[in-house]
């Protein structure tokens, strides 16, 4: 994708960065979507998240992007727009993971799909602001149970009609050089052209890749010197140690007798 020429607006003259493409990002959360697009070069202009502390880690780790701490059914794309002095047409990306629990198959106990949680109907909302901007790509992220749902057809459809070319799957994170097995529903349209995914590493990176160079538990950062099994002055559990019982808790012998023949819950451990 190269850039479009209305995306100046929202660049600083004058420097590389006028070659970079401009992206905004909805559902940003502290903003990990962000920084992949800001490794790919995008430069992200606009972020929204209706909750306050994934709005304010989000401006600790992406100062250089407005944020707009919001209801993404409620806000008006226009005033976005009008904020960047961007007109429909001038962004190139619009890129977002709408909240994805009621589509994870973690919450269910037998690993059937139960899809009822009313946030899902926020992928509503992605077409709605793709509308609006009209931008010359969209890329949405979440569960691949997405990939089955009706509402997920209507999306397509309705992204067709808005006159993109439609590329889905559901890929694995390993495949494309994250040293984590995540599998993920990825939808990306082009208003021109057909998209094409990235092809795959041909060398997986593993965990020892990415943070081997770390310096090994205890031999410098303060956490590794506290004690775990001790109690608080005041009688209080080391917090440590609540965290452990309370999953110690989760893991009793109801829940255990709970568990379907041949294991426990299905391999989703993705916490979105
Ligand atoms: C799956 S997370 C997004 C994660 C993010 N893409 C990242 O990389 O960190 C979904 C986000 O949607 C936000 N959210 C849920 N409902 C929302 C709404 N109605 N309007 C705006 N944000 C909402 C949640 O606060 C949460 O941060």
């Amino acid at each position: 994708m190269t850039r479009s020429p209305g995306a100046s607006d929202v660049t600083a003259p004058g420097s590389e960065r006028r070659e970079r493409l401009c992206a905004i990002d909805l559902f940003c959360g502290a903003g990990g979507l962000t920084e992949g697009l800001r490794q790919a070069r995008f430069r992200v202009v606009a972020a929204v998240d209706n909750d306050e502390l994934a709005v304010e880690s989000y401006k600790l780790n992406h100062k250089r992007t407005r944020v707009w701490r919001d209801d993404v059914a409620q806000l008006n794309p226009a005033t976005v727009m009008r904020a960047l002095g961007l007109s429909p047409g001038d962004l190139d990306l619009h890129a977002g993971c709408p909240p994805c629990q009621g589509f994870s198959s973690m919450r269910t106990r037998n690993g059937k799909l139960d899809i009822t949680d009313e946030q899902n109907d926020l992928v509503f909302e992605f077409v709605r602001w793709a509308r609006a901007f009209q931008p010359r790509a969209v890329m949405l992220e979440n569960f691949p149970a997405l990939r089955d749902d009706a509402r997920m057809v209507r999306v397509r459809a309705a992204l067709r009609k808005l006159g993109y070319h439609l590329l889905h799957d559901v890929l694995n994170a390993a495949k494309y050089g994250v040293p984590q097995r995540r599998r993920r529903f990825i939808l990306v349209g082009l208003r021109d052209g057909n998209p094409r995914f990235a092809p795959e590493v041909r060398r997986r990176r593993t965990v020892r890749d990415a943070i081997g160079d770390l310096p090994a538990p205890g031999s410098g950062d303060d956490l590794g010197r506290r004690p775990v099994r001790r109690e608080h002055d005041r009688g209080r559990l080391d917090p440590r140690l609540h965290v452990r019982r309370q999953l110690r808790a989760r893991r009793g012998p109801q829940r255990r007798a709970r568990r379907p023949p041949g294991g426990d819950r299905p391999r989703h451990p993705d916490p979105c």
